[in-house]
């Protein structure tokens, strides 16, 4: 049975789920950590230096890909790489883009369910009960299963909060790119930037809520957080965290918004809708992402404080810290519930976007409806997030965000650099970009793309090798009893990658044998 593929229905909502795939947890907990420990308002020099040469070049590459792979029926990489060219080992080296969301999948799943959870606990009155930094982390160690305590005795909660989340995230996908993504995105994303707001604007007011401690204001957080320390500039490890968090909270290098583009008319524009929803990820991150945790942190624990609590990591940041700062504001519960909710939307926005490319990949090359992909999908995905939530204590999921979350994302974006530039060749790329365009790119952009990201690409490569994969393939500093699961975490993705490359080997087979690939 040979189906249409869908399209978004209008382009408003293209943006916002693009823009809903880029803003996630990176945007409210990981941003404002980064900034805080690079640097302070310096830390913004290299990362709008890599938004302008990495981030906003690979949006609009990614973007021209997807539309184009999908005039010939191709939503993901395998797929838009092989149309590019006769060279029939281009597919397989489109793997990683549609095997790298899915890994990320299963284990991100799991953390956007805590942010169901904590929503509940919120409201319910009982999070904000826990008195004090100890008990709040008890709370949360109880909460995944780390210890039973007096909180938890059991792992239950969690998951019946991982099954919601779960159920949730494909439904929408089952309900399709208009009737579920989209629509999720058009009531999500506006929803997140109000709620944003209100804790920005609660947390601007806070004015100095101790007069012991004059020191602690609000107008003092905002000159901790942005006061410029110009000597970070000449730290490599900075530039390559801004690039690293532009990645990251682009959404760009993963594969997601090849996809996405996949589904827009052939003559629907690509560069104005990618700047438009990169500029909205920025403002979420920027403006909404770096008025809310750390000013709040400033005023109620004081500069050593914040960078305490920024050096914890992104997930005290979120479930520990802030619980106790709106502990301490009158209907801190209220405020504390709409942080979770802001958290889980963030998340469930860009988790469906995870999910779409191996969705797509079954619809397009073994021409499976919605619904088969769906359950198939489904399954696979429930199973393989077990370990994450059973072995989070050993690392399994740190791991997982390692090989999924970077390695694949500056190996991919490269990749789809070098295809766009000498695959597809840039004269046809630029005007391919510029087909149905609203605007046009400035000029000095040929030069940026054609040189200045591939090089760019390069060094980022090199240096993050030097510097984090090689120790951490040789597992560094990894206790000998968890070693055992970051092997199996690794083992995971590896079956998975022989498993995908032989699908990709079967699919082309079959549809070769079928002549135009008119499969059941
Ligand atoms: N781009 C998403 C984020 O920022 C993954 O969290």
């Amino acid at each position: 049975m040979s189906q249409e593929r869908e399209k978004w229905g209008s382009r408003i909502g293209i943006i916002l789920a693009v823009a809903g795939s880029a803003v996630g947890l990176g945007n409210f907990l990981r941003f404002p950590a980064k900034a805080t420990l690079n640097g302070g308002g310096a830390f913004i020099i290299p990362y709008f230096v890599a938004f302008l040469l990495l981030g906003i070049p690979l949006m609009w590459i990614e973007w021209t890909l997807g539309r184009y792979g999908g005039k010939s029926g191709h939503g993901t990489a395998p797929g838009i790489f092989d149309s590019l060219s006769k060279n029939r080992t281009l597919k397989y080296i489109g793997a990683i883009g549609v095997l790298g969301p899915f890994i990320i999948l299963i284990y991100y799943m799991y953390i956007e369910s805590w942010t169901l959870a904590y929503t509940f606990y919120s409201f319910s009155g009982e999070l904000l009960r826990t008195p004090d930094q100890n008990s709040m982390k008890e709370f949360l160690a109880g909460y995944q299963g780390l210890k039973s305590n007096n909180y938890f005795s059991n792992l239950g909660p969690a998951y019946i909060f991982f099954i919601l989340t779960f159920a949730a995230n494909f439904y929408f996908i089952y309900k399709g790119i208009q009737g579920g993504i989209e629509k999720l995105s058009r009531w999500g994303m506006p929803l997140l930037i109000i709620i944003g707001i209100i804790l920005a604007i609660r947390v601007l007011t806070l004015g100095t809520p101790d007069s012991a401690l004059p020191e602690q204001s609000i107008n003092n957080a905002l000159g901790f957080v942005w006061n410029p320390d110009f000597s970070q500039l000449l730290n490599a490890k900075v530039w390559l965290e801004a690039a690293g968090q532009i990645f990251f909270t682009l959404s760009v290098g993963i594969g997601v918004i090849l996809t996405y583009a996949s589904y827009l008319g052939s003559k629907d524009d690509v560069v104005l809708s990618g700047l438009t929803s990169s500029s909205l990820n920025e403002f979420c991150e920027v403006i909404l992402g770096g008025s809310i945790v750390i000013p709040a942190a400033f005023v109620f624990f004081g500069g050593a404080g914040a960078i305490a609590i920024a050096e914890s990591g992104t997930f005290n940041i979120g479930f520990i810290s802030m619980p106790l700062i709106f502990e301490k504001i009158p209907f801190g519960f209220v405020f504390s519930g709409l942080w979770f909710l802001l958290l889980f939307i963030a998340g469930i926005t860009s988790s469906v976007s995870l999910i779409q490319p191996m969705i797509a990949f079954l619809e397009d090359e073994f021409k499976f409806n919605r619904a088969k992909s769906t359950i198939i999908l489904g399954i696979v995905a429930f199973l393989a997030s077990q370990p994450a939530i059973l072995f989070l204590e050993n690392g399994f999921l740190d791991e997982l965000d390692f090989w999924g979350g970077t390695v694949f994302l500056i190996l991919f974006a490269t990749v789809e650099v070098f295809i766009f530039l000498f695959v597809m060749g840039f004269k046809k790329g630029w005007e391919e970009m510029h087909s149905g365009g609203l605007m046009r790119v400035p000029r000095f952009y040929k030069f940026i793309i054609r040189y200045i990201t591939p090089a760019f690409l390069l060094i980022l490569l090199g240096f993050y090798s030097y510097q984090q994969f090689i120790p951490v393939i040789f597992l560094e500093g990894v206790s000998e009893a968890d070693k055992p699961y970051i092997w199996g975490a690794r083992a995971l993705i590896f079956g998975f990658l022989l498993i995908f490359l032989f699908m990709i080997y079967y699919a082309w087979k079959r549809n070769a044998n079928n002549g135009k690939g008119e499969v059941v």
